[in-house]
């Protein structure tokens, strides 16, 4: 929160900043920024017009079933978060198809045992979801020379990416992805999408990356299709427990790789921007950018 607050004064220094709960007062505030907020909290705040979210994702705000319906709500995004999000879901790829993590595995006991590498020949990635993030992650990997599928609920054309669309072509989509990378929003047609109906239709040996929300994947499918070896393993950067509980079973799998919901982080000093830019434009009665519809979700 800190952060927020000196990127704040640092480019406004008169700018009055409140913190919730220790706000003086309530009436006064219109524009909010929310990270998993106490739910039922905005009603506290009868002038609120507009709750941006600290990220990417804003389904942490709309899970508030006591959200005003009077209330806008914007979603981040920023340059670095994409960045972010290219580099890490690239880092994944590659450590997949070197077998990175199996010589890791290896050099605990000492063992020299090569293990044939996939090439960018090999495998066609298959990103679900190619918005802001999903987009920029497709064609960091076309650049690698891989060739690369999307999903999207609408059209939309991105260089050297065959986008597919909607529940008609989903079945294709998942047939041809050997890496299946999930960037969804976390909406009502996307929670438990990863289950064990879909990942049977993924290629033999598949492989899939989650950097979206825990909430897209059943645990127990996904862990029973790499079981049965129709899966060859996953790396996941989200779950619906976090921090992931000590004793879930993903921990302790040998082809699961965790990681603690890091594959791109806010940073205040560049998302700020962009925050202020819709205060202003909430303060001249403009339109807002990066607005969220709550009948879709996202
Ligand atoms: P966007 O809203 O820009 O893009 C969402 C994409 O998903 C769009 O292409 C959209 O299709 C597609 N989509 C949504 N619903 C459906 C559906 N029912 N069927 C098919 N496609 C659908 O989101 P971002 O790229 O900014 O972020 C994606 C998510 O990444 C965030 O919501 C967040 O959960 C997660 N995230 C995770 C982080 C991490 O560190 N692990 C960091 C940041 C974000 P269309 O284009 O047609 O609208
Ligand atoms: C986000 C996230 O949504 O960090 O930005 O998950």
């Amino acid at each position: 929160m800190s952060e927020w607050v000196n990127a704040l004064k640092e480019l406004r220094p008169k700018l009055k900043v409140q913190i919730h709960p220790e706000a003086e007062n309530k009436n006064e505030i219109e524009f909010a920024l929310a990270w998993s907020h106490p739910l039922g909290v905005f009603k506290e705040y009868p002038n609120l017009k507009v709750v941006s979210s600290m990220g990417a994702g804003v389904d942490h705000i709309l899970r508030d079933p006591e959200l005003p319906e009077t209330i806008t709500i914007t979603k981040l995004e920023d340059p670095h978060l994409t960045r972010d999000m290219g580099i890490f879901v690239v880092a994944l790829v590659l450590n997949h198809i070197t077998n990175l993590t199996t010589y890791k595995q290896n050099e605990q006991e000492h063992l020299w045992k090569r293990k044939r590498y996939l090439t960018t020949d090999d495998v066609i990635v298959g990103i679900m979801g190619v918005g802001a993030l999903g987009a920029h992650v497709a064609t960091q990997l076309v650049k690698l020379g891989f060739q690369v599928n999307g999903w999207a609920r609408t059209g939309k054309s991105i260089d050297d990416v065959q986008v597919f669309i909607g529940e008609a072509e989903f079945d294709a989509f998942l047939s041809e992805a050997d890496i299946l990378i999930c960037l969804l929003p976390l909406t009502p047609e996307t929670e438990n999408i990863l289950n064990r109906e879909t990942l049977k239709k993924l290629p033999e040996n598949a492989f899939v990356i989650n950097v979206a929300r825990g909430h897209h994947v059943v645990d127990e499918d996904l862990i029973e299709m790499i079981d049965n070896g129709h899966l060859s393993g996953a790396s996941l950067d989200v779950f619906r427990e976090e921090p992931l509980p000590a004793d879930h079973p993903f921990w302790s799998h040998p082809k699961i790789n965790i990681t603690p919901h890091t594959a791109s982080v806010t940073d205040p000093a560049s998302a700020v921007f962009q925050v202020l830019e819709n205060y202003d434009r909430l303060q001249k009665n403009e339109p807002l950018k990066n607005i969220v519809s709550p009948e879709l979700g996202y």
